[in-house]
């Protein structure tokens, strides 16, 4: 009788089995059929229910969704990984609980594709990638080349170029793929424009100044990049400007009165013309990032949690990030914005806390590799392969 059961059951199992296999094998079929007929369009998620009409595949937005738990996570040891700093790599600075590792971004009405190194490695053959921004960037070109790497069975064949460590301060870092050809850069550039030094006749107070209407001088390195993703946002604050007497200037003139934000609206109007002016889209693609979400309390120690908030508490929106997105949105140049404001505001166990190089001060605003920031560069990697891709149908 049992045995009988057993029998039906393994029967079941396997007619279930062959079920499921044609469903997946009907939706790959749909999302080969899908490319083939839309070959301009982002291929960077497969939609689920593909039966109806396209237009609803392109209207995903891959940034409205939620975090599900995932074994196979993390996508690399930082152990392992020489461009991992010490102070985001949070298991080998005592963080023990590991839960904070597993969790996959699932946008709400589609799916991200999995991470391949070789792919990845692969498609950006010959290639150079440039990261520019404050030290959130740092953190995402670490875990970028850190993703990367993974696809290596020679390690050694990865070097900075000029032999440096990474450090907090240094302003360009390259990290060279020999096998492929491949250059990662960073540079450091919080504000993106151009830091100077007071006028003269100025009030005391003024220690320095930003001029608001000059790009950072070393863009120059960044124009004949074939990838460049920028971000700024955390120097945009009271306590990284006024308190330290940084203010503002705008065409020769010092702007003592000027709200940060109104001030970094017009650093993104500079940066923006800039790309306008300057880089060959043929060329380059264009990514922007928008405010990573910190975890700060008011006038109190932050916390870092065990696992992802279920309500971002107001911390899905930013100024900052709507500054950014409306102005990707008048230019000329297409800029691809990775909006990840949203899927940071859930990530109140991503942050690297006391687990870091200053273990005095809880870090609410950094994150742990791996973690938060591999997100953003699997978006990143899905963005930049489709758009290879179209590159080569043109
Ligand atoms: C397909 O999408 C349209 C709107 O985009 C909706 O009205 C319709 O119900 C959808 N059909 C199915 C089968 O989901
Ligand atoms: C990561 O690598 C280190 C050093 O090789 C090793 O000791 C550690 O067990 C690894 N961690 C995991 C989670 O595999
Ligand atoms: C980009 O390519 C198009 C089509 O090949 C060409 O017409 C255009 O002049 C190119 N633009 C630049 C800036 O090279």
């Amino acid at each position: 009788m049992i045995k009988g059961q057993c029998k039906v059951w393994i029967f079941q199992s396997l007619y279930a089995l062959v079920a499921i296999g044609s469903v997946l094998i009907f939706f790959l079929a749909m999302a080969c059929a899908y490319l083939y007929v839309f070959p301009y369009t982002s291929t960077l998620v497969y939609k689920h229910g593909m039966s109806n009409s396209s237009d609803s595949i392109s209207e995903c937005n891959v940034f409205e969704g939620s975090w599900i738990q995932e074994d196979s996570y993390p996508l690399y040891n930082a152990s392992q990984c020489p461009f991992a700093e010490r102070g985001f790599n949070c298991i080998s600075n005592g963080r023990r609980d590991r839960g904070y590792m597993k969790w996959r971004w699932k946008p709400k009405n589609c799916d991200l594709l999995w991470f391949s190194a070789r792919e990845a490695l692969e498609g950006l053959r010959g290639k150079r990638v440039v990261f520019v921004g404050d030290s959130l960037s740092r953190t995402q070109w670490e875990s970028f080349i850190c993703m990367l790497m993974t696809g290596l069975e020679d390690k050694t064949s990865v070097r900075e170029i000029n032999g440096n460590k990474i450090t907090k301060q240094i302003r360009f870092l390259s990290v060279e793929f020999g096998t492929f050809n491949l250059r990662v850069d960073f540079y450091r550039s919080v504000f993106l424009v151009q830091p100077a030094s007071s006028p003269k006749h100025a009030p005391k107070r003024v220690k320095s100044t930003i001029k608001l209407d000059k790009l950072d001088f070393i863009s120059k390195e960044w124009i004949d990049a074939d990838v460049l993703v920028f971000n700024s946002g955390h120097w945009w604050t009271p306590t990284k400007l006024f308190a330290t007497g940084c203010y503002f200037q705008v065409d020769g003139a010092l702007k003592l009165g000027m709200p940060i934000t109104s001030a970094f609206k017009i650093a993104l109007e500079t940066w923006a013309s800039w790309v306008d002016t300057t880089i060959n889209s043929n060329r380059t693609r264009v990514y922007f990032r928008t405010f990573e979400s910190s975890h700060w309390r008011n006038h109190k120690p932050c916390t870092v949690t065990k696992r992802p908030s279920s309500l971002t508490g107001g911390r899905d929106r930013s100024s900052i990030s709507d500054a950014i997105l409306g102005v990707a949105k008048k230019m000329k140049v297409p800029v691809r914005v990775l909006h990840v404001t949203p899927m940071g505001a859930f990530r109140s166990d991503g942050h690297v806390g006391t687990w870091s190089d200053n273990p005095s001060v809880p870090d609410c605003s950094h994150w742990c590799l791996p973690g938060v920031p591999d997100t953003w560069n699997e978006i990143l990697f899905s963005y930049i392969l489709s758009e290879n891709q179209m590159g080569k149908d043109i």
